[in-house]
Parts: structure tokens; C-alpha cells; sequence
């Protein structure tokens, strides 16, 4: 089996998790505050939050900032769910823009017409690695007096005109699920330089207790938020261990590069963009018009069926049955995003991969398009 993704554990983490077992202290122990401060130190922003997962930071964020019923939220429409979520956790509307399809992130000339006189904020993803365009993004909110916010859950690592991917906008997150460029199991980092919002979710993460009261005073509506102390040493050992592990996912994504060029030539695969470093978080391939739909499926069922992974990332998020009955959005709204949707699958992608795989991978793939 070539796994779709695959964490990389060393003895180091194991090493470290054991340690915080021993130690006794499994909760809001001193792992957390290391951990968020190296995170702080990586990404160059003054506060940083580690959280249960990517999902509940960006719940955060749009908690803390009092978004709610009447509020709309520019975002993506090519995204995962959670980049919706959080806007509708909060019971404001989502409204999408569609995507730039070269960078598969949202196009700014496109979100202008999106604004309302309800629009409270700009939520960019930085989709599979790619920061969004955040310099247009920013001048955009500083004409309509909107909030930025940065989904960079994809893109730890990225750099965007000197600065590091979650450096953008009143606040950032991350994700750690296994599938991403390092891992604490289940969790996520959240990251701001303003020290209200920081006060306010640092709160809100711990059931809405502050700093001053008691354990059973509880000052907000809060959620239990938090990042134990085990998935933060295994953060903070992955952390340390980042540079080696983009490096080596950047040799993989351009040897996969080479095989598309060299067997699969009519595929656009994920590239990078001048000014704009991306951090390779999947690698995403898209099929040529003739294999879009029903031939990319089959495609997929075809290496699953030979022990290859590989999924549909991402089908078009205003189709989601959640969000048509929740939004009313048909077909042929955003079409570039469709068409993307319709055409991209994601291939096995590690820092762990062989080449050997990747041919097997990618020749796979030829074989069965020769015999469409
Ligand atoms: C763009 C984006 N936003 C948010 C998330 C949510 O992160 P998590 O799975 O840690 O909740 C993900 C996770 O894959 C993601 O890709």
C-alpha cells in the first residue's frame, strides 16, 4: 500500500511523549508554553495558542472577534469544510468568491463584488501550501474596513514576500492532523499580535476562565479548546525538526513534477509562483478536460484498487449538501472552482516517499489513461 499521507515519528518524539507520561503532568503543564513559544518564535508573531485542533481555532478566532447572525465572511469557495464552519458556527454567512485557477487560492478581483454593508472580514485560505495574495487581500479590507483573517492550516512553512505563511491578517491557524507537514496527532496553533484577542481566546479556550479567577469562575461562554501537554512534546519535537522535513517534501514534489512532465504531460500539477514560497502540503494533480468528472473518479477508484492512495481534494464547498440547504447555491455559481473540483485528485504525498513509489504512482496513472 503507497499511503495518500503518512506522519513521520522518530525515536525523539516517542522519547518525549514518554517524558510528559512520567512527569504526571498531562494538562496546562510547561509543554504547552514551550511549544507556543517556539511556534511564536517560528512564525514571528507575538502570541501564539495551541489548540485541539485547526477547526476550533478558527472557531476561536471568529468567536472571539463577535461575529454573528447579519455578519457575512468572504472566503473560498475550493476549501475544506472547516474554513466555512467557523463563520456558521457562529450563525454569520459565509459568502463566497471565486478562485484564481492558476493558484487555486481565492482571486481578489473577484471578492469586491462580493462586499455588503454586512461583511465584517476577509477569511483567505491559503490553499495546499500557496499563501493567498495577501498584499491585493490586505489593501482590499483597508479600503472597506474588513477584518483579515489566515487559514494557513495547509501552509506551515510558506513564505509570501519575506514573511512567513500565518503572519498575515489580526489572526492565523494552523493544523495538525497527521496528514500535515508536522503533526501533534489532533491539534492546532493560533496565532495573533494583538493582545485583546489573545486575552479574550485564551479565555474562551479554557472554558472562559481568566487569568485572575478561579478554576470554577467562568467569566464567557468558553470551550475546553485545549491541547494537552503529551500532543504538545510531540509539537514541539516535530517543530524542531520542520526545515529538514519541507526540504524533503520540496524533493518529492519536484520529482513528481518531472514524472507528470515526462509521462503525463496533459496534467496541471500544484507549481510555485514567483515572490511566493509555497510549503508542500499535498500534491494535488488536475486531469485534462477530456478525464474531468466521471474519468477522474474512475481514475481514483483505479489506484485505490491497486493500493495506492489517493482522494478527491477538494470537491467545490458551496455543493456540500450542508451548505446548498444552508445557502441555496446551485451549479455554475463559481465556475472555476467547479471545474477544479471536478478535475483534481490528490496522489500519495510524504517526505517518507520513495521514488520508487512515485514511478509507481504516476505509471499507474499512465497506464490506465492509455487505456481510456
Ligand atoms: C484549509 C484547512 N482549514 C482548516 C482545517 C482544519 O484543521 P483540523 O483538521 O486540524 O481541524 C484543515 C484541515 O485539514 C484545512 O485543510
Amino acid at each position: 500500500m503507497i499511503k495518500l499521507a503518512s506522519p513521520d515519528i522518530t525515536q525523539r518524539e516517542i522519547n518525549a511523549v514518554v517524558r510528559v507520561l512520567r512527569s504526571g503532568t498531562l494538562s496546562l503543564g510547561p509543554e504547552i508554553l514551550k511549544f507556543e513559544k517556539a511556534f511564536a518564535r517560528y512564525t514571528g508573531r507575538k502570541h501564539a495558542l495551541a489548540v485541539s485542533s485547526g477547526t476550533v481555532g478558527l472557531h476561536l478566532i471568529t468567536r472571539a472577534l463577535g461575529f454573528k447572525k447579519g455578519d457575512e465572511v468572504i472566503t473560498s469557495p475550493y476549501s475544506f469544510a472547516a474554513s466555512v464552519n467557523c463563520i456558521l458556527y457562529q450563525g454569520a454567512r459565509p459568502v463566497f468568491a471565486d478562485i484564481d485557477p492558476q493558484t487555486l487560492n481565492i482571486d481578489p478581483k473577484k471578492i469586491e463584488a462580493r462586499i455588503t454593508s454586512r461583511t465584517r472580514a476577509i477569511l483567505a485560505v491559503d490553499i495546499f501550501g500557496l499563501p493567498a495574495e495577501f498584499s491585493k487581500i490586505r489593501a482590499l479590507c483597508k479600503k472597506h474596513k474588513l477584518t483579515l483573517i489566515e487559514d494557513s492550516c495547509e501552509a506551515l512553512g510558506a513564505v509570501y514576500q519575506k514573511k512567513r505563511a500565518g503572519s498575515f491578517g489580526i489572526a492565523s491557524v494552523f493544523g495538525f492532523y497527521p496528514n500535515k507537514q508536522m503533526t501533534t496527532g489532533e491539534g492546532g496553533m493560533v496565532l495573533t499580535d494583538d493582545d485583546g484577542l489573545a486575552g479574550a481566546m485564551r479565555s474562551l479556550r479554557n472554558q472562559g476562565r481568566h487569568s485572575m479567577g478561579g478554576w470554577l469562575a467562568h467569566h464567557d461562554l468558553g470551550y475546553n479548546y485545549r491541547m494537552p501537554d503529551i500532543n504538545a512534546a510531540l509539537g514541539s519535537v516535530q517543530l524542531s525538526r520542520l526545515p529538514g522535513i519541507l526540504a524533503r517534501r520540496k524533493k518529492v514534489a519536484q520529482n513528481y513534477q518531472k514524472l507528470f512532465a515526462r509521462h503525463l504531460p496533459d496534467f496541471t500539477v500544484l507549481k510555485d509562483f514567483p515572490g511566493v514560497t509555497r510549503s508542500w502540503f499535498v500534491f494535488a494533480a488536475l486531469v485534462p478536460e477530456r478525464l474531468k468528472g466521471s474519468g477522474r473518479d474512475n481514475l481514483i477508484k483505479h489506484l485505490q484498487s491497486k493500493d495506492i492512495g489517493c482522494a478527491h481534494y477538494f470537491p467545490a464547498l458551496h455543493l456540500q449538501p450542508y451548505l446548498v440547504k444552508e445557502l441555496k447555491h446551485r451549479r455554475g455559481d463559481f465556475p472555476l472552482t467547479e471545474d477544479v473540483a471536478d478535475r483534481s485528485l490528490a496522489i500519495p504525498f510524504h517526505h517518507l516517499l520513495t521514488l520508487k513509489d512515485q514511478e509507481r504512482v504516476v505509471r499507474t496513472m499512465e497506464q490506465f489513461i492509455k487505456e481510456q
